[in-house]
């Protein structure tokens, strides 16, 4: 993705940008014709993030979110980038739903733990792979204002970007999950003795790490007649439908696609609203 200014928008452009606003393009940068025109030369090839002048195009169908100003960048940016998972999760999690998410103290997954907890989840179980992430989860920092994402105060949430609206649930003990598990979300049977243990298997569960092999685990995670939401880009499409069928497991298994409607705000209303998921964002993108 990119940031920068809207130099002009088109009369029939659809994205709603007039010029001056400061944008982040939602899609990939192979999906954006840019032209630099500065020759890199503001970089010094030591950031992932490359800082340059030039003219970039948006289609009708590309996403573009205006940066809002009450956030830095660099944590608007670390929002966008994993914007569709909380989304998805608010549109799969039913009222009453127990919830893993696998992955829980990682972006897309505290995200979509405070969007399960406000779509109206029953338990929420997050897994983590070291005691010290269990640690991170717990931060009690975080909890002396924040009751998970039932905390977003109404009034800041818009109703009409919002994927869908929530229903009432208690403040859990840990403000993103009911239970902790620390497990290798590698291991199909470790992770899921350890989630029945903690009150699975699940109806939903997200998976949010940022490794390969976590498919076996997040299928037998699952109830039968559950959902699994693949977010993470290391799931194998062929792992995941052989290994379903290996272990008889009627799941659905859903693509966590990067797009859904109202995501970005959506996203933000969930870091504004709910500060351990916010501490846990600051932490790793370090603003
Ligand atoms: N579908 C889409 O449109 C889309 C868009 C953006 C990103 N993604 C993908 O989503 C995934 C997650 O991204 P993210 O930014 O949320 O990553 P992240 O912030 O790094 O979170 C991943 C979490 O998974 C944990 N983890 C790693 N290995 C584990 C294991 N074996 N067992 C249990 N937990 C483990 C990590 O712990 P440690 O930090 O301790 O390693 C971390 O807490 C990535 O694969 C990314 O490419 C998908």
């Amino acid at each position: 993705m990119l940031t920068g200014t809207v130099e002009e928008a088109g009369p029939a452009s659809p994205l709603g940008l007039v010029p001056g606003q400061r944008v982040a393009t939602l899609v990939s940068l192979t999906l954006t014709p840019l032209q630099i025109t500065d020759g890199l030369s503001q970089w010094d090839a030591q950031s992932e993030q490359v800082p340059c002048k030039g003219h970039a195009i948006l289609f009708a169908r590309s996403i573009a979110a205006v940066l809002p100003e009450d956030l830095s960048v660099e944590l608007s940016l670390a929002v966008f980038d994993v914007c569709g998972a909380p989304a998805l999760t608010s549109r799969v999690v039913t009222e009453g739903a127990v919830v893993l998410v696998v992955g829980a103290a990682g972006k897309s997954g505290s995200l979509s733990a405070a969007a399960a907890r406000q779509a109206g989840a029953s338990k929420i179980i997050g897994v983590v792979p070291t005691e010290a992430e269990a640690a991170l989860l717990r931060d009690p920092t975080a909890t002396a204002q924040d009751e998970g994402a039932e905390g977003v105060p109404r009034a800041r949430i818009n109703w009409q970007s919002r994927p869908r609206r929530a229903g009432p649930s208690p403040a859990p003990k840990s403000p993103l999950a009911d239970e902790i598990v620390v497990a290798d979300a590698r291991d199909p049977v470790g992770l899921a003795g350890k989630v029945e243990a903690a009150g699975g298997p699940a109806d939903v569960t997200v998976v949010c790490v940022d490794v390969p092999g976590c498919e076996g685990g997040a299928i037998l995670s699952t109830k039968q007649g559950g959902t699994v939401i693949f977010f993470s880009m290391a799931t194998s499409f062929s792992a995941a439908a052989l290994g379903a069928e290996g272990l008889a497991a009627d799941v659905t298994m859903l693509v966590g696609n990067g797009y859904v409607p109202g995501h970005a705000a959506f996203a933000l209303d969930l870091i504004r609203g709910v500060p351990s998921v916010r501490q846990l964002f600051e932490r790793r993108v370090g603003s």
